[in-house]
């Protein structure tokens, strides 16, 4: 074999390696979910530190490796009530974010979510949507929640349009609700119920995920 073939062969022999040892939760088109990993973590916890990403956040502490640690523990040992995800690239898989839902109420079959991209260059690419609509899919189709909610501040734009993408709708305001970048911030909440999403379910399946009945 001649070298450029050979580099050629080793290419591909790796991005099939790659492909067929990868650890998939949900995929989609674009981007698929995964368990977070130990692995992940010194990106998160550069995420997780930057103001650019954690104006949006509840967080506001420095995070170390040891809190992020932690943290993942933690999310082990409350399986029951939380469920984090990693967002990978269906193309190179490389994690750029994270997303979850949060206390499962399984009384009431409700949840709350929330998303990290973490990888700013990568935001309005439309992964956070599919990302959401894999988790969403798990949410109700799983879980068998009803209902999944989710709180933006006010001037998260971004989020409150990547939610209406899928299906969320508006529920109330609390007014000056998280002081925030020198001033007390709304918080929006939204949430989608089970019967709204499993249309656009339904449409995401065979639109973007190409699947045939
Ligand atoms: C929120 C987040 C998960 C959304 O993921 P994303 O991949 O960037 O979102 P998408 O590309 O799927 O959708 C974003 C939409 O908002 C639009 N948008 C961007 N900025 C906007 C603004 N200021 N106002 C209104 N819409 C805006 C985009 O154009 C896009 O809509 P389009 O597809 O119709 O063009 C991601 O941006 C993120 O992690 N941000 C930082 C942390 C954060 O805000 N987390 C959520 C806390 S509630």
């Amino acid at each position: 074999m001649k070298g450029r073939d050979f580099h050629l062969a080793k290419l591909i022999k790796r991005r099939i390696f790659a492909v067929e040892n990868r650890i998939v939760f949900r995929m989609g088109k674009h981007v698929y979910l995964r368990p977070i990993l130990k692995e992940d973590l010194p990106l998160m916890t550069i995420w997780i530190n930057d103001p650019e990403v954690t104006q949006f956040l509840l967080v506001s502490h420095p995070m170390s490796h040891v809190d992020e640690e932690a943290w993942l523990e933690d999310l082990h040992k409350r399986k029951e009530t939380n469920v984090g995800v990693a967002i990978v690239l269906v193309e190179t898989n490389e994690i750029i974010g994270t997303m979850g839902l949060h206390g499962i109420d399984h009384r009431n079959r409700r949840a709350t979510t929330g998303s990290v991209i973490g990888r700013k260059a990568l935001w309005n690419k439309g992964y956070g949507t599919e990302a959401k609509m894999l988790l969403l899919g798990y949410a109700f189709n799983t879980l068998n929640l009803r209902k999944v909610c989710s709180a933006v501040l006010d001037f998260n734009g971004r989020s409150m349009k990547a939610l209406a993408k899928c299906g969320y709708r508006p529920e109330g305001v609390l007014k000056e609700h998280i002081f925030r970048n020198g001033r007390y911030a709304d918080e929006h909440l939204f949430a989608i119920f089970r019967e709204d999403f499993l249309p656009l379910w339904e449409k995401f399946r065979k639109e973007v995920l190409g699947q045939v009945d």
